[in-house]
């Protein structure tokens, strides 16, 4: 009989997650107006103005059923959501799926505090509390209040697509192909943590603080030596959006991606790598 791997023990932990950096500092990188930036499928997001910061606040339940329905997709019809950590159910209303969605993406940014904040350029995790001291926020289409709702703060980072692009214009090959190897390494080193991460692209989802990979959507995170395994089992990596999309947009790199992947996010590779990190 196989037994199954034990989750990894837990790294130490970073900063609470409820006082954060020094707020003096904080107090500071928030004091300026932000702009919409995009909207994701559970966040909104905006940017600071002197450009090096993003905000995230969770969307409201409705926001989120609005955002699939706009897909012409009811949530509970979406496959994804009967597997939300297996707490969706035949017959939930798309309010309490939203909501779960919300308690999941909430999880995932906790996650994220606790062992993956230089991963993510994650600067603080705030939640609303009596006595905080933070300011409003000018979002531009809305005023912000830290004292009520949880929010995200990030550094800004370029995202791969325009970083593939900005690269690929000098005809730097070798830039190109680091960009691949950097992809790999990041998911090699969340999968050795034993976290697996389930963002559907690597193209809108990772990008670069100076040269530095990131993983900037922490909402799709999942502590699971189990998940990691049948994600290597399954190709997983191969199998994101973006491997079409880099097909699409440059053949070679996406060969690059596959034996790369091939190589070291096999479950072989995997199975070494937490004997490693066991010694
Ligand atoms: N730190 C960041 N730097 C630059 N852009 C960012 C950053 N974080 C998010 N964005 C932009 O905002 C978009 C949505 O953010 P994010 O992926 O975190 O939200 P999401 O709700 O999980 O989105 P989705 O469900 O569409 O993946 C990203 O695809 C990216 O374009
Ligand atoms: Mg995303």
């Amino acid at each position: 009989m196989t037994q199954r791997p034990a989750d990894p023990p837990a790294p130490p932990e970073s900063p609470d997650a409820r006082t954060g950096p020094n707020p003096g500092p904080l107090r500071a990188m928030l004091s300026q107006p932000y702009r919409r930036l995009a909207r994701g499928g559970s966040v909104h997001v905006y940017g600071s103005a002197d450009g090096r910061y993003v905000l995230k606040a969770l969307a409201a339940a409705a926001d989120i059923i609005a955002w699939h329905a706009s897909d012409g997709h009811a949530l509970a019809d979406l496959p994804w959501a009967q597997a939300l950590g297996g707490t969706a159910a035949p017959g939930d209303t798309d309010t309490e799926i939203a909501n779960r969605i919300r308690a999941a993406t909430l999880a995932s940014f906790r996650l994220a505090n606790r062992h993956l904040r230089r991963e993510s350029g994650l600067i603080h995790l705030h939640f609303p509390a009596a006595n905080n001291s933070l300011p409003r926020i000018d979002c531009g289409d809305r005023v912000i209040d830290p004292g009520r709702e949880p929010l995200v703060l990030q550094h800004r980072a370029e995202r791969v697509d325009a970083a593939l692009t900005r690269l690929g214009a000098t005809g730097d090959n070798a830039a190109c192909r680091q960009v691949i190897d950097d992809i790999v390494a990041l998911v090699r080193h969340l999968w050795t943590l034993g976290i697996a991460e389930q963002t559907l692209n690597f193209h809108n989802n990772y990008g670069y603080i100076d040269d530095r990979l990131i993983l900037l959507d922490i909402g799709d995170l999942c502590r699971s030596r189990e998940l990691v395994m049948a994600h290597a089992r399954q190709d997983k990596i191969l199998h994101k959006k973006s491997a079409a999309w880099l097909r699409h947009r440059d053949p070679d790199l996406a060969n690059y991606l596959a034996q790369q992947a091939q190589r070291c996010l096999s479950p072989e590779a995997v199975t070494i790598l937490w004997q490693n990190a066991a010694r």
